[in-house]
């Protein structure tokens, strides 16, 4: 092969490498992008506060005047609402519940919290470093219930779904004691 050809040759090679990538790699880094599970700062005060509300705040519009549970006082937005919600919170605590690098926050993010009486976000990592299967153990709890939670929207079972919200919220509220503030309850 003569030097003109190879040229020719080796820049065709790269010409096809070029569309190659412009195609794949960037198509393949959005979607680790997408699969890369959020900080757990970024999870609890966009993803679970927002969706723990769409559940229970809604739920509770299942009481009629005289504190007696009545699934007809739900409307269908109501319920889809739900619905939506309580899938959030099972498919993003599933996707906890199998990472394997859990952060915090991003570098010098600061917590909301912080400075009020509770811990930095580099000492709750620490806290989640020293047990990630507890931490991950709890999230697979919470997706479970969120399971039942969405049962009970199937069911449109007014009492299973008042006794789920209250499920959910102990999960939420079991994982901060053990992980958010170990000792201060
Ligand atoms: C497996 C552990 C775990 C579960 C389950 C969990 N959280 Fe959290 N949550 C944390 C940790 C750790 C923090 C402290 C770090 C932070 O602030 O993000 C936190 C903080 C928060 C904060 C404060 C965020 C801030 O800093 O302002 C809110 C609000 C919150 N969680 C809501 C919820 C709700 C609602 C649920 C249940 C639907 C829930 N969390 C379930 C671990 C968990």
């Amino acid at each position: 092969m003569n030097t003109k050809l190879t040229l020719i040759a080796g820049g065709l090679v790269s010409a096809i490498l070029v569309t190659a990538c412009s195609h794949n790699i960037p198509a393949e880094e959005i979607s680790k992008a997408e699969a890369e599970t959020p900080t757990v700062y970024y999870s609890m005060t966009e993803i679970y506060q927002p969706n723990f509300q769409g559940v229970a705040d809604t739920a509770f519009y299942a009481y009629n005047d005289d504190g007696e549970l009545d699934a007809s006082l739900l409307t269908d937005e109501q319920w889809s609402l739900m619905k939506e919600s309580a899938e959030v919170l099972r498919d993003t605590s599933l996707a906890f519940a199998n990472e394997d690098n859990i952060r915090v926050a991003e570098p010098g993010e600061e917590l909301f919290n912080e400075g009020q009486g509770f811990i930095p976000s580099e000492a709750v990592q620490s806290v989640i470093d020293d047990n990630p299967d507890g931490f991950r153990a709890m999230m697979m709890y919470l997706s479970e219930e969120a399971d039942r939670t969405l049962e009970a929207i199937e069911a449109r079972d007014a009492q299973a779904l008042s006794d789920s919200s209250d499920a959910l919220y102990s999960a939420c509220k079991s994982c901060h004691v053990a992980y958010w503030y170990p000792g201060r309850k």
